[in-house]
């Protein structure tokens, strides 16, 4: 089953809203610097800024603000009622199972969703991606929105797997919070030799997710279960990927996935994280911060004021490492820098960690 496409006035609907978006990236984030920057520089050296009040008295702010999170619902508004009169068509697509299989769906009915997980509307999605049928396709079709057309392909997690992941002969890789499995399928292109398994917590996401995985004719097991808590045998990964899941979870939840990700490797195996991470820039910093709140990403924030090599040492881990990613250049850059850009894009980060013994 593909995911409905936008046609007429809701691809015109949308394709507005992707306009807004990209005039927020490329507009109105580097005319609030500008503004911010002119301000700093207007004011007496003996002066020292609190930033946050710097910035909510600069005139571009307010349309800043409403950027950045109005578009984002009338993205999903629009979704929701172009996909809500096939839902229960959809629900039937989702539960047929598919023929000759060269992968898995495991579900388990009895899972007990976490209350932060179940209670959050992450990215503003109304009732999350988790409920039904129809969140899992308005997910997947706002996804490529939210990248602002730049992800179209999903290049960026194919650059992660193919730039950011160790070559070795994996035989069994493991992504947690796989979502609809578009993290998960570039490391069967990667590692055809390896057994890999996607998870997630969300049952309509992972039908989806196995539907695409088959349909493209990639063999992936898909499983319905919690990150922290994966019920598999210890020593039983070589590798353990998350793309977008830590910037999601409560702290003692982000404890315990470390945790597990480092029980459930084997010896000499990796943890190798794609997610987001400050930069060091102040004024950028600042705008993720409030991204976090604007976009409804209440633990995005504690992420960021998290030492994570230190939590990693702390959960077993050796030779932790946090790297900038460029998801657009050559992915880590040789140098180590973060790539400069004038626009709003997230900081992307690769987090490295090993279990040695
Ligand atoms: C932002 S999405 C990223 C999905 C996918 N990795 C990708 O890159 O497209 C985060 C995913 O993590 C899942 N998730 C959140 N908390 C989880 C947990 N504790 N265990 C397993 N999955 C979780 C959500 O259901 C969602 O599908």
């Amino acid at each position: 089953m593909q995911s409905p496409v936008p046609q007429g006035e809701d691809r015109a609907y949308l394709d507005f809203v992707l306009g807004l978006k990209q005039h927020f990236a490329r507009a109105a984030f580097p005319e609030l610097r500008r503004q911010y920057e002119q301000r700093l520089a207007e004011m007496p050296a003996t002066t020292s800024a609190d930033l946050a009040e710097v910035v909510a008295d600069l005139p571009a702010y307010p349309l800043f603000q409403w950027l950045e999170r109005n578009p984002q619902k009338m993205m999903w508004r629009r979704l929701e009622a172009m996909i809500a009169p096939h839902a229960a068509e959809l629900e039937d697509a989702l539960n047929v199972a598919v023929e000759h299989a060269a992968g898995r769906l495991e579900l388990d009915p009895g899972l007990k969703l976490p209350a932060y997980y179940a209670e959050t509307e992450f990215h503003i999605q109304p009732g999350g991606v988790w409920p039904a049928a129809a969140n899992a396709f308005i997910y997947e079709v706002g996804a490529k929105i939210v990248m602002m057309g730049e992800n179209d392909d999903y290049q960026f997690h194919r650059l992660f797997v193919e730039n950011a992941v160790p070559p070795r002969a994996y035989r069994a890789i493991l992504d947690l919070g796989c979502g609809f499995g578009k993290s998960t399928r570039p490391f069967v292109d990667a590692f055809p030799q390896a057994d890999v398994v996607g998870i997630d917590l969300s049952a309509p996401n992972l039908k989806l997710a196995h539907q695409q995985a088959e349909r493209l004719g990639k063999r992936i097991t898909f499983s319905q279960r919690a990150a922290e808590s994966t019920g598999y045998p210890a020593d039983s990964y070589d590798l353990v990927t998350a793309t977008m899941l830590i910037h999601e979870v409560p702290m003692p939840v982000l404890r315990q996935i470390f945790a597990e990700a480092w029980r459930v490797l084997r010896p000499g195996g990796s943890l190798v994280i794609l997610d987001f991470a400050h930069t060091g820039d102040a004024f950028r910093d600042f705008i993720m911060d409030g991204h976090g709140a604007r976009n409804n990403e209440p633990y995005m924030p504690q992420l960021f004021r998290t030492d994570v090599p230190r939590l990693l040492q702390d959960t077993r881990f050796d030779h932790p490492e946090v790297l900038p990613f460029d998801e657009r250049g050559p992915g880590i850059r040789a140098d180590g820098t973060w790539p400069k850009r004038s626009e709003w894009h997230f900081p992307w980060v690769v987090i490295r960690a090993e279990r040695s013994h």
